[in-house]
């Protein structure tokens, strides 16, 4: 706007200097073509006349004269003519109409030049005096025309050129600044493909901004790649798109993990699809939606055979395939000996201090050896070429690095760890901890949710291994070639998929308390969880049983809400642990409840994402107990699902999530009145205090989402190639 007036006002200005200049020319002009106009009009009047004036002249009788007055009198009430005049040869008496000036008189003529039109000032305004010769004898008629008129039409002309001028200031004002808004749009249009770095097609700019485009591309392209070494980017599905296409030069990304994204089921003679309850699905599966490529997994669902092609690969997802799923088949005891035995009884208590005794048995080892050949074969069996980027996930998947890479040297494998690290001391227990640690040490990249379960492994491969520690640059090197080992807190997409799909809170907490026969005042804590003794499930019950003991007045108001997504139920220690949990939930409803008033409700079934974040959305607090946890995303995808800002997180100490979340209530699920103390505190948080909090999470989990994980790793990968091709001549094991 300031700009407008800036460019209006002077324009407007300049054009009414130019018509205060134009004016007088134009007044000139006129008063030319009027003057000629009177002439000719004069000439015309005369010649009329001249017949009846010279028959006068001839008889010249003083009735005549008379005639000749009144004849002039009638010519003269046109009323432009403002008075005549007759003058005879020999400058006899003038004949004039009445209103004939006394300064004009009848002249002897010596010359008729002296008869030449003239304009005189008048009282009543400029008349315009012609003359005409009528007759042979010399004798005139002076015609007197009234010239006021032109006065008026030259002071009417002025206005309309005033205005004229105005409004071609104001025409051409809004012209040019609709012009220059116009490209100043096209200009930034430009510039915005200018800053998108990586658009294909430099043709697609407009010709005058191409040189600059390729100047601003380049200097931004050397930005960026300093601002990520900073991680000052806002990282989202583009980003890591962007990443993989320049920093990887556009390698396909192959992901192999145990559990697949998508499991289809046969239920009631149709094909169902479930989502599975792992929160390593809910942080890949939008990577590689991202990202596309290939996931590598087992394809353990009753219909998963029925939907693959001939290379076992069905597009994903369902609604808008983007990635292929590639399925790994196990037959039942590969699947005892690998799934359930080496790493569900085997490493999966090992690496969780939860209290529950690993067991090792050689055979479950041997199945682990084989089934991991076979997933890092049907990895390497879809590489397209000799230096692809995989991503091996978590600790079903130890030996695959090393296996990748004696097949594919020059492969980048990034391995993740999603569950904890212990001590050497604890991890020493496995029988075949030094293969474990060499095949994980086939990984360029060897990831951990903090930087405690890092030094846990390092610490473990001093202890175990021969190798060379650098822990200044937390790289490994052993046999030959080096891992580096980096935390990356693993996190969720953001905003939450289709939570632009639920229905509003108030509406989430009627179906949840619909569908649990909730009070409508009720309180609400909700849990979600797969059934898993590591996650805290009993301390959680205790904390509400105790709650109830002390405070009775929440006796059928609070109401805790527990998904129990079933999990590895053919191990017996999940059995055991379901059974337990069934019946303390049972016990503690006995003990508070009524016909009317169940302080736990137990929902033990699988739940698909959007109903799980409809609980989420209901609850008063959400309480993860977990006794150790690597991250739990469960209390990310809790905070996702708050837009409305309300709502409190109880969080363990143990939880990875922890070293984040510091907004939460942080309490040790061991102490039950602790925790029984922090459902209090979250039942009565005011809330501009919830509000306050649950920004702040919410906050971090936007900048820190998944996408900033994955595009972390991805770049310390591409860095990493980058820098391999520069080895020191002369220390080439540095
Ligand atoms: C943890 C593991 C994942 C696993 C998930 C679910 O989060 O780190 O690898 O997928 O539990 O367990 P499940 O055995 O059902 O895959």
């Amino acid at each position: 706007m300031r700009l407008s007036l800036r460019f209006i006002l002077p324009l407007i200005l300049t054009l009414s200097f130019v018509a205060y200049f134009t004016v007088p020319l134009i007044d000139k002009l006129t008063l030319k073509w009027f003057s000629r106009d009177l002439e000719i009009r004069s000439s015309l009047v005369a010649n009329t006349l001249s017949e009846a004036v010279l028959s006068t002249e001839i008889q010249n009788s003083a009735q005549q004269k008379l005639r000749l007055k009144d004849l002039f009198s009638r010519a003269t009430q046109d009323e432009r003519l403002f008075a005549i005049a007759y003058c005879g040869a020999n400058n006899s008496e003038m004949i004039a109409s009445p209103q004939m000036p006394t300064t004009i008189r009848c002249v002897t003529l010596v010359q008729t030049s002296e008869l030449r039109p003239k304009i005189l000032e008048f009282a009543s305004g400029p008349l315009h005096v012609s003359y005409a010769l009528i007759g042979s004898q010399g004798s005139y008629l002076i015609l007197v025309h009234d010239m006021s008129f032109v006065q008026r039409r030259t002071a009417d002309t002025k206005n309309y050129v005033f205005l004229f001028f105005i409004l071609l200031a104001l025409v051409i004002s809004v012209l040019t600044v609709l012009i220059a808004q116009l490209s100043w749009l096209g200009w930034i249009k430009g510039i915005r493909s200018m800053l998108t770095i990586h658009r294909p097609d430099i043709r697609n700019v407009a010709p005058e901004l191409r040189p600059i485009v390729r100047e601003i591309r380049t200097l931004f392209r050397d930005r960026e790649h300093f601002s990520r070494d900073e991680a000052q980017i806002s990282w989202s599905a583009q980003t890591l798109r962007d990443v993989l296409k320049n920093d990887l030069a556009g390698e396909e990304v192959i992901i192999v993990s145990n559990r697949e994204p998508y499991i289809h089921m046969h239920h009631d003679n149709k094909i169902e699809i479930q989502s599975p309850a792992s929160g390593l699905v809910t942080a890949l599966e939008p990577v590689m939606r991202a990202c596309s490529g290939t996931w590598v997994a087992h394809g353990s669902g009753t219909a998963d055979a029925d939907v693959v092609d001939s290379s076992q690969i069905v597009q994903v997802p369902p609604e808008n395939p983007s990635y292929n799923l590639k399925r790994v088949w196990l037959t039942k005891e590969e699947e005892l000996g690998y799934y359930y035995g080496f790493s569900n009884e085997g490493l999966w208590p090992l690496c969780h201090i939860a209290h529950t005794r690993p067991i090792f048995r050689s055979d479950d080892w041997k199945c682990y050896l084989a089934v991991n050949e076979k997933f890092a074969n049907a990895v390497i069996e879809e590489c397209k070429t000799e230096d692809p980027v995989i991503l091996v996930q978590d600790y079903h998947l130890a030996m695959v690095p090393r296996l990748i890479k004696e097949k594919l040297p020059n492969a980048t494998v990034i391995t993740f760890w999603h569950i904890p690290w212990p001590n050497p001391e604890a991890f020493g227990i496995c029988p075949w901890r030094e293969r474990i640690l060499d095949g994980l040490l086939g990984s360029d990249i060897l990831g951990f949710h903090t930087r405690f379960h890092c030094n846990n492994f390092t610490d473990t491969v001093d202890r175990f291994l021969e190798s060379r520690i650098d822990r200044d640059t937390s790289t490994i090197s052993y046999n030959g070639s080096k891992t580096a080992v980096r935390n990356y807190p693993i996190s969720i997409e953001w905003p939450l998929k289709d939570l632009n799909k639920q229905p509003t809170i108030p509406l989430c907490r009627l179906q949840v308390c619909q569908d649990n026969q909730l009070p409508f005042d009720a309180k609400i804590g909700i849990g979600v969880d797969r059934l898993d003794y590591t996650k805290g499930i009993l301390e959680r019950f205790y904390a509400v049983e105790r709650l109830l003991e002390i405070d009775s007045t929440l006796l059928g108001k609070l109401c805790f809400v527990q998904i129990g997504a079933p999990s590895r139920s053919s191990i017996a220690e999940y059995q055991n642990f379901e059974n337990i949990v069934r019946k303390e939930a049972a016990r503690i409803n006995q003990k508070f409840g009524s016909k009317t008033y169940k302080p736990i409700t137990l929902r033990v079934r699988h739940h698909q994402p959007f109903e799980v974040t409809t609980y989420f959305r209901a609850a008063d607090f959400c309480f993860v107990s977990s006794l150790h946890d690597g991250m739990n995303l469960v209390a990310k995808e809790f905070i996702a699902a708050r837009d409305d800002n309300n709502g409190v997180l109880i969080l363990s100490q143990f939880a990875g999530a922890a070293k984040e979340l510091v907004e939460s209530i942080v309490v040790n699920p061991y102490n039950i009145d602790q925790c029984a103390e922090a459902i209090r505190l979250a039942l009565v948080m005011p809330v501009p205090e919830q509000v306050a909090r649950m920004k702040s999470m919410r906050f971090y989990i936007q900048e820190y989402n998944v996408f900033r994980w994955a595009g972390r790793m991805l770049l310390d990968a591409a860095r990493m190639r980058k820098r391999g091709k520069f080895s020191n001549p002369l220390f080439p094991s540095l």
